[in-house]
This record gives structure tokens, sequence and C-alpha cells, in this order.
């Protein structure tokens, strides 16, 4: 569990360490079917990498989404008690954040929670320059890092936000139990606004997480580079392709790297030995149908305020209440 203190310095240091990066790394990489945490994704190149991403035409969720809040977030703010702290799940750039912001006027504070400091400190400058006043305290952690606002921001009403279908990278259970924690930890009757990607036709998925100019292949191949550079691994990039496939029956897109041969690689100590066509399994990115999520966010104690989609239903928005019996 990662704590941070927010007490005596505006970004919090406690970057997820290399001890665990480590320790992540060689164990995905000793089971039978080799995997690695999509989390170690970004570092600065890959946290650059996924900014490129969310431009691609065939990348439909950002853009997506982005109109969805501009439409729903009067509707959002309305149901918003002055004062509110605004909680960001993986802020990343923040710039759908801004939409929100600039409408959400009467905030006591901003509190983006991230992996990358490096996204969290560029966000923070962008921000505070465009919207003088705003409070902001960042957290380096992950989702469940620990929030440790000064005195006079700890008894506000919160305001969670979990956008980016950043919540399909868990499988269905581990989605349910996130939300269920987040809700305990924004307390009783806070509010949680979801952005949630739809199932739709694999024709329209597959290039979105394999493009034509290999953005996301590039983004996916990033993790082997820092693992080399931060682990002294030896992957050879070249040696391994990058898959995006369907997999119907979890209904997530999963990215993979492909052993391009067979062949030998070192990390830190340890040796791993893949077989040509072998694959490490980098990423899931469940889709969901409205009423499933709706479905999963009630098991979770959220009770379904709103919802909303953009007019070819390819991504939606959750608007939640904590409300656990
Ligand atoms: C940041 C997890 C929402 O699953 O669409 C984009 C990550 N991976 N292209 C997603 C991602 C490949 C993205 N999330």
């Amino acid at each position: 569990m990662m704590t941070s203190s927010l007490k005596h310095r505006p970004a919090i240091a406690t970057s997820p360490d290399k001890m665990e990066f480590a320790a992540d790394v060689i164990h995905g990489l000793s089971q039978a079917s080799k995997s690695l945490s999509c989390r170690w994704f970004y570092d600065a190149k890959g946290s650059d990498l996924f900014e490129q991403i969310t431009e691609l035409p065939e990348y439909y969720p950002t853009r997506t989404e982005t109109r969805i809040l501009q439409d729903c977030a009067p509707a959002i703010v309305a149901r918003t008690e002055p004062g509110s702290v605004l909680v960001e799940y993986g802020s990343g750039s923040s710039r759908k954040t801004e939409i929100l912001l600039s409408a959400l006027n009467k905030l006591a504070a901003y509190v983006p929670i991230d992996v990358s400091e490096a996204a969290l400190e560029d966000a923070r400058i962008r921000l505070s320059a465009k919207i003088p006043g705003l409070r902001i305290f960042p957290v380096v952690g992950d989702f469940l890092a620990e929030i440790d606002l000064p005195a006079s921001l700890r008894q506000k009403p919160r305001l969670g936000f979990f956008p980016g279908s950043t919540i399909g990278n868990l499988t269905r259970d581990a989605a349910q139990g996130l939300l269920h924690t987040m809700g305990e930890r924004l307390g009783p009757q806070s509010r949680l606004i979801v952005g949630v990607d739809l199932i739709k036709d694999p024709a329209i998925l597959i290039p979105a997480y394999d493009d034509a100019v290999g953005v996301t292949a590039d983004f996916n191949l990033n993790v082997l580079e820092r693992i080399n550079r931060e682990l002294s691994g030896t992957f050879d990039l070249d040696a391994f392709k990058h898959r995006a496939i369907w997999n119907a029956t979890q209904s997530r897109i999963e990215m993979h790297l492909e052993s391009r041969r067979q062949q030998t690689v070192k990390v830190l100590d340890r040796t791993f030995d893949f077989a040509a066509g072998e694959r490490i399994h980098t990423e899931n990115s469940h889709k969901y149908s409205l009423d499933g999520f709706t479905e999963l966010a009630g098991k979770a104690g959220f009770e379904t305020l709103e919802r909303w989609t953009d007019a070819n239903t390819l991504f939606s928005v959750h608007d939640l209440r904590f409300n656990p019996r």
C-alpha cells in the first residue's frame, strides 16, 4: 500500500519505487502465461505516447468522452455542492478535467491522483495558469493512494472523477471492488463520475488499439524499453510484435507483445526464455453495455443518478452516488 503525505510539499515524491517494479516484472515474466501490469506503461515517454494515442483518428474514446462531458457538465454541476473537493483518479494530463473545472466554479480544491509525477507536474502548471485561485493538491500514486488534505478541506463533500475508461483495465470483479473502495474513501452519499467504454463492433475496436501509424505499438513496446533502462533488461524491441485482440468472451481488448522468434532475455539477474510466437499479456481494456455497468456499479454500492452517451453509443459517462446498504 502506498501512502503519501501532502503536508509540506506541493507534489508528493513517493513514486512507485523500483523495487516494486522489479518484483512485479520478475513475477509476471515467471508465470506460465507471461504478463506485465499495464501500470508500468506510464513513464515519461509512455505518458507522452498515450497523449499521442488520444489524438489518433482511430482512437475514439478520448474525443467522444470529451464531447459527452461538454454536454453533461451542466447537469453534473447542478448536483454538486459548492465547496466540494474534486478527486480525480488517473488524472494524466487532466485535459478532460478542464471541462468540469471551468463549469464547477465553486470548488474548494482539486486533487489529481496519478502514477506519473511528470504528468501531474505538467498538469499543475497548466491548470494554475488557466484557472487562477484553484487550489491543487497532486498525489503521486495508484487509485487507492492515501489523500492527506489540509484540515480545512477534510470535511468538504467530495466529488470523484474517474474518466477515460481507466476502469476498463480491471477485471469486472476487481472493478466492482475498486468502485466500492473508492465509495468508502469518498464517503457516504459522495458522487463519482465514471467514463466507461462501450461494447461495439470489433471492426471499430481493433484499429483503436492497433493504429495505422503504430503509436499504440510503440506505447506497448515502451514497457520493454523501460525494463531495459530501469532493470538492466536485454529486450530486443525489434524481436517483439504488438498485438491487439478482441476477447469476445470477456468483452475486452487485450494487448500482447509477441516474440517473433525463440529467444532468451535477461532482467536483473534472471533469464527468461521465449518460444517463437509466445506472448506477454500487457493490458486488458474491458468494454461494458450501459446496463451491464449500471448493474456492476449497483453491486459496488452506487446508485446511478444519470448516464450519458454519444449519438453513436461509442462511450458513456455515469453519474453515481455512493449509497451502500
Ligand atoms: C487509459 C486504459 C483507458 O484502455 O483505452 C490505449 C489505454 N491502451 N491504447 C484504454 C490504452 C492502448 C487506455 N486506458
